[in-house]
């Protein structure tokens, strides 16, 4: 799909997810936060659902785990504009209760739908409810990290950044994981495949 095809096709799938009632927090959200970026970004990453500022403002991780998140990508000389930044689910759960299982169905083909017209390379999932749509019953503490591939996409799963504002010792290990993403980019776009990659044939989603 060319740019100018993506960048409409990306405004249409919003104005879809803006009407979407397929679960229940369609009653108690204020706005969907379908997420922003580049629509045709070489490196999206996937968080969990909205939080408080994000069900107010209409846009993913604006609040401190995003704060966070931007230093995170500022490390690595990216800035929001450009990667796309999503989640699974597009609709705030009420009290920030974990995702359930029908609302992340829900939710499953928007993020789809999403990936299909931004064509990353590189995918980054921020959590577990993120990684578990490529890498289903996988630990995030045994997987983080690593770079796999899932059909022509490349996944790394890491922490979300919520978790390392709760406990200390994983800012570390998420400062670390990110460091290995240029590099991983990199080979990407030379369409190199790492050597060390483990290769996943699966079907997304
Ligand atoms: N946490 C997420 O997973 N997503 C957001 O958009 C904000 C916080």
């Amino acid at each position: 799909m060319i740019a100018t095809d993506k960048k409409s096709a990306m405004a249409s799938l919003n104005e879809e997810i803006a009407e979407c009632a397929g679960c229940e927090l369609s009653a108690t959200r204020t706005r969907t936060v379908p997420g922003e970026g580049r629509f045709d970004a070489e490196i999206a990453f996937i968080g969990e659902a909205p939080g408080y500022y994000e069900d107010q403002q209409g846009r993913p991780f604006v609040g401190p785990a995003g704060q966070f998140l931007d230093q995170l990508l500022g490390s690595i000389g990216l800035r929001r504009p450009d990667v796309f930044i999503g989640n699974v689910i597009k609709c705030r759960p009420p009290q920030n209760q974990d995702p359930l299982p029908h609302q992340i169905r829900a939710c499953e083909n928007w993020l789809q739908r999403q990936l299909e017209i931004i064509e990353p390379k590189l995918v980054v999932t921020l959590g577990r409810y993120s990684m578990a749509k490529f890498f289903p019953g996988q630990s995030i503490s045994r997987i983080h990290g690593q770079v796999r591939r899932v059909g022509e996409l490349l996944v790394v799963p890491m922490y979300h950044p919520a978790a390392a504002l709760h406990q200390g010792s994983l800012r570390r290990t998420i400062e670390d994981d990110f460091k290995k993403l240029p590099p991983v980019l990199k080979s990407a776009l030379e369409e190199k495949k790492e050597p060390a990659l483990e290769t996943q044939q699966m079907k997304l989603f």
